[in-house]
Parts: structure tokens; C-alpha cells; sequence
């Protein structure tokens, strides 16, 4: 039974997670609450791969306070030897008194072994219900493991500013600035926490993006890996893109009818260029590369391909409070999108909140909740 008191340490541990954001992938985040009669004892998050785990590093503060305590985690414990022991082995050697927890492993091979484990060593172990907004905002923090787990493929968010006349770009390509300064700088934050930043052709083309984060604080780690999506290689030589290529990887996604000497071209400047077949090939082979989280910024052609291709997980949707009054001006997703005739056949979200940024809407819009 897990009461109100439960809740708030489980919330706290969800907070904890959030601190391995930037640096945990390809592990999960997790947080980790020790406490005793509802007295916080101990706290501890997964700060990157090779690390301790959350209960590992909340059990080396809790030391022996960790005895008849109950332990808050935000993941299911591991159960099997990765590069750091079985956490569960860990809870049983402390003797804790319960464990609480928002969510399962998604990895097949652990999934419900940590939760045995300890019962078999007859310790009580909560876990809370699926439903329960607690749970959902576990998952979305591990989006990408999950994802990446369930699906074979990585978590696709699709981030787009929008007139509030629904204008992605004016006719002749503009769409510099739409939405205000706060929201952009929340946009690098996301590029730091994300693997990957796509964008199609087009808006290579167009806006000759660098799509690095920046400013970021504390500054970024690790720059995302920098996806162009251009089945001809029409990226030029000379864009920031490739100018920046010491700053961090550029990936160029070309088809098999790409001309040879434009392949060439870009890959004699360090910039890789890797044939895929479709929108779907291509995330399997990211998802080869071990990448979880992609943020695609590319303008409405590639969105609405990959709304079509059912690939799209989550969209971000930033509103600004400017008209365009131009019906021939690009939307949110382009013509390859998935139409609908009828109202009642319209594509529903599951789960969507709005914010105010600045002067702009911020839109969160989960597609599908992450399993
Ligand atoms: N408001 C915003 O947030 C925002 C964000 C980004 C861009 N934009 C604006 O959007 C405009 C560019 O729009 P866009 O639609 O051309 O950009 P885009 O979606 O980034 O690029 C479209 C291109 O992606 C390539 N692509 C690769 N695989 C594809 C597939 N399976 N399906 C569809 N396309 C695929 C295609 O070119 P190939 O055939 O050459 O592969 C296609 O022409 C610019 O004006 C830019 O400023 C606005």
C-alpha cells in the first residue's frame, strides 16, 4: 500500500533522476530515496554509465541507516552484473525493510527479476500502478531506454515553433525567429540531453543550422550527434554544419541513388555519410549506434513523413503570438502527414500540457505514452 507520505519521496526520487539527464545515457535515470519513518536517510541518482547506481550511491551514504529503512526508486533494481553489481544483491546486503517502486525494467532479460529477488529475501516490495501520474513521469524520464527496449528504435520528439496562425515558415522560407529567446535557450537545453538533432534537407538548406547546444548551464557535456536527412547529399560543403564538425559529429542520411561525387565531397570534410532505405531503416541503424533520443528540428516535410511512418513519439510545439495571415505558407506537418477526412478520425494524443515561455505557448504532446 503506498500512501501520501510514499508520494512525496517518490516524487523526490524522481527529482534525483532528473540530475543524471544529461550524462546517464545509454543507462536509464534513476533516483534513489533512503528514509526511515518518513526522515530522509539518504539520496542518490545514476550519474552516468560505468557509475554507481542510485541505490548503490544512496546505500554508501546511508550506511548503516539503511537497516529496516524503506528505499524510494524511480526503476525497478537490477538484478544481473553489468558493470557495477546487482543492486538487489546490494538492498538484501544493507537489510532494508521495503522497497518502492514507479516503475519496471522495460529490458527483457531484467524485467521482474529485481522485484523476485527481493521478495524472495522477504522483503516487501511496493510498485505502484501503471496509471498513476507518478509512473508516467518515470517513464517519460527513460523515454529513450524504453523506447529503445520496447521498440527497437529511438524516441522521436519533433520540435516545431508555429505562428498562431500554424505557420512554420513564411512563403519564402523565413522562419527566423518565431518563437522568443526563453524558449529558444530551452531548445539547447533539450539538444544537451538528447542524442541525436535531425533535421531534413530542407531546413539544412534553408536555415543552415549548426545545431549545437549552446549556452547551456552548466555548459554541455557532449555535443548530440548532428543528422541531416538528405537522400541526394545536397548538404553543402560549406555549411555550418560541416564547418563545425569538430565540435561534433555530422551524420548525413542519403539514399542508395545519392550522386557519388556529393557523397565524396562530404565525407572528404569529415562529416559521415551512411545509406539508408527508409525513415524506419534509418532508426534501426541509430538504434544500432546505441542512440535512445532523437530531436528532430527539421522543418514540415520530414515531421509529416514521419508522422505517416508512425515514427513520431512526441511533439513540441512552441506557439508565438504572431500571424503570418498566409494560407501558402508551410504548417506543422507537411503534405506527406497522415490526412484525415473526417473530425472523429482525427489522431488523438494521449497525454498533452501547455506552459507559458517568455511570450510564447509551449506545447508538450505525447503521441504515445512510453511503454
Ligand atoms: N518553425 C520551425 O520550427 C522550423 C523548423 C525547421 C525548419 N523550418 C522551416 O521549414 C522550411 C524547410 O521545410 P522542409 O519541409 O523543406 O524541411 P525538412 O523537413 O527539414 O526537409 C525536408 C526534406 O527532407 C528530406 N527527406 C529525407 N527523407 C525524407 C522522407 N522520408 N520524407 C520526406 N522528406 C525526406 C527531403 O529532401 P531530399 O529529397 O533531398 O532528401 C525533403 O525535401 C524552411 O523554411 C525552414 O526555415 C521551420
Amino acid at each position: 500500500m503506498i500512501d501520501d507520505a510514499d508520494r512525496l519521496l517518490l516524487a523526490r526520487a524522481l527529482e534525483l533522476a532528473a540530475r543524471g539527464a544529461r550524462t546517464a545515457a545509454p543507462n536509464p535515470v534513476v533516483g534513489c530515496v533512503i528514509a526511515r519513518h518518513g526522515t530522509v536517510v539518504a539520496e542518490g541518482w545514476h550519474v552516468r554509465p560505468g557509475g554507481p547506481h542510485a541505490e548503490a550511491m544512496a546505500l554508501a551514504v546511508a550506511q548503516e541507516g539503511a537497516r529496516d529503512a524503506t528505499v524510494y526508486v524511480t526503476l525497478e533494481p537490477c538484478s544481473h552484473h553489468g558493470r557495477t553489481p546487482p543492486c538487489s544483491d546490494a538492498l538484501i546486503a544493507a537489510g532494508v525493510g521495503r522497497v518502492v517502486v514507479l516503475t519496471t525494467d522495460p529490458a527483457p532479460h531484467a524485467s521482474g527479476a529485481g522485484f523476485l529477488q527481493l521478495a524472495d529475501a522477504g522483503i516487501p516490495v511496493d510498485i505502484i500502478d501503471d496509471a498513476d501520474p507518478l509512473a508516467l513521469a518515470a517513464r517519460r524520464q527513460n523515454a529513450g531506454f524504453r523506447s529503445a527496449m520496447t521498440l527497437g528504435r529511438p524516441h522521436v520528439t519533433y520540435k516545431a515553433a508555429q505562428t498562431l496562425d500554424g505557420r512554420t515558415a513564411t512563403r519564402t522560407g523565413d522562419s527566423r525567429w518565431i518563437s522568443g529567446p526563453a524558449a529558444r535557450a530551452r531548445v539547447h537545453e533539450l539538444r544537451a540531453s538528447v542524442d541525436a538533432v535531425l533535421v531534413g534537407s530542407g531546413t539544412a538548406l534553408a536555415d543552415d543550422p549548426e545545431l549545437t547546444a549552446r549556452d547551456c548551464l552548466p555548459p554541455a557535456e557532449r555535443q548530440p550527434l548532428r543528422i541531416v536527412w538528405d537522400r541526394a547529399c545536397r548538404l553543402e560543403p560549406s555549411s555550418r554544419l560541416v564547418a563545425t564538425v569538430g565540435l561534433g559529429p555530422v551524420l548525413v542520411l542519403c539514399a542508395a541513388a545519392a550522386p557519388v561525387k556529393r557523397r565524396a565531397a562530404l565525407a572528404a570534410t569529415g562529416v559521415e555519410v551512411a545509406e539508408v532505405s527508409s525513415l524506419a531503416d534509418g532508426l534501426a541503424m541509430l538504434h544500432g549506434r546505441g542512440i535512445q533520443t532523437v530531436l528532430c528540428e527539421g522543418g514540415a516535410g520530414l515531421a509529416g513523413a514521419l508522422l505517416a511512418a508512425d515514427l513520431l513519439d512526441r511533439l513540441l510545439v512552441v506557439i508565438a503570438p504572431r500571424l503570418l495571415g498566409d494560407a501558402s505558407a508551410p504548417g506543422l506537418l507537411g503534405a506527406a502527414g497522415a490526412p484525415r477526412a473526417a473530425m472523429a478520425d482525427a489522431l488523438r494524443l494521449a497525454a498533452w500540457s501547455c506552459e507559458t515561455i517568455g511570450d510564447d505557448l509551449w506545447i508538450d504532446a505525447w503521441l504515445r505514452e512510453p511503454g
